[in-house]
């Protein structure tokens, strides 16, 4: 679908590059072409991933560290900077999230979901940002939300807040820093099978009710969520900025809106109730 060597030459950061989504992505852009920096908490999984890419005869470094931890990020890009050259792109993946009637949550709780998915993501645009007005280079960056970023969702309300946070932030930084040529957008997933998010999100059989709310039947692919971020992050995209980019099947308009529920039933029955529904014709 890419032409082979489209993003040669170019430097990308994903955070929590090792695992998931952010490994997908992290492998995708190596194959064409990108240099790849990854960043977690975990060095078994990011070891696994640069080896991976470096097999498939890419190339990638890593770098532990806590993206809460605003001179831990200074720190991780120095050091991740020596290896790759100056990064030009960057993918706030890093996320963290669990389902918890809010009013249990502990103020410990709020605060690590919150700390990773708003904090991190501030903590590494704006060190990555400085760079780039400084170097005055042209830089880019995906933040990874969620299609409840804009609906609030019940029992998950710090990765609620949290995202919400981050699509305010895109939005507000790609007026900005477009002077400076920085393009911010947001890719917004609906449920795609990944180990860290469906153990937290997807306990006692809750698969097969989140399967029926999207009206494309199906849950998304890590590939699919990996080439968007190609296009966005691709010279294709510049003039793509502060936009979100909805990947769900469909998913959050037909559970936001009223009739929505009708898909839940065979289309047939559906049409034979409308239509007994019509005024006969005289
Ligand atoms: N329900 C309620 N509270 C929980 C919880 C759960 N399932 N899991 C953790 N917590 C609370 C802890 O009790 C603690 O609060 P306290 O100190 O007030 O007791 C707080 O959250 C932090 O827990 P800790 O174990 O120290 O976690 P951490 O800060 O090292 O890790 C998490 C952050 C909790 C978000 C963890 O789930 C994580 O590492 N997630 C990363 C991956 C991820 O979530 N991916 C999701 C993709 S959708």
């Amino acid at each position: 679908m890419y032409q082979s060597d489209l993003l040669a030459g170019r430097t990308f950061l994903v955070t929590g590059g090792g695992t998931g989504l952010g490994r997908a992505m992290a492998m995708r852009y190596a194959e064409l072409g990108a240099t790849i920096a990854i960043c977690g908490r975990r060095t078994a999984p990011l070891e696994a991933t640069c080896a991976d890419i470096a097999a498939a005869g890419g190339k990638a470094h890593w770098v532990s560290t806590d993206v809460r931890d605003m001179e831990a990020v200074e720190a991780a890009i120095v050091e991740l900077e020596a290896k790759t050259g100056p990064i030009d792109g960057l993918v706030n993946n890093a996320a963290g999230n669990f389902l918890c009637a809010s009013e249990d949550l502990s103020p410990g709780a709020f605060d690590s979901v919150v700390k990773i998915v708003l904090y991190g993501t501030f903590n590494c645009t704006q060190a990555l940002g400085k760079r780039w007005i400084e170097r005055d280079t042209q830089g880019a960056v995906i933040n990874i939300v969620t299609t409840y970023a804009w609906m609030g969702s019940a029992f998950v309300l710090p990765s609620a807040a949290a995202k919400a946070g981050v699509l305010a932030m895109t939005r507000s930084l790609a007026v900005e820093w477009a002077t400076y040529g920085i393009r911010l957008n947001a890719i917004a997933p609906g449920p795609i099978p990944t180990e860290g998010a469906f153990s937290r999100l997807m306990a006692g059989g809750m698969e097969k009710e989140a399967l029926a709310r999207i009206p494309a039947g199906r849950f998304g692919r890590p590939d699919e969520l990996a080439d968007l971020a190609v296009y966005l992050m691709s010279p294709a995209a510049q003039w793509v900025t502060g936009e979100v980019v909805t990947l769900d099947g469909a998913e959050w308009l037909k559970s936001g809106q009223e009739f929505s529920g009708f898909t839940s039933h065979p289309r047939a029955n559906v049409k034979a109730v409308l239509n007994s529904m019509r005024p006969k014709k005289k």
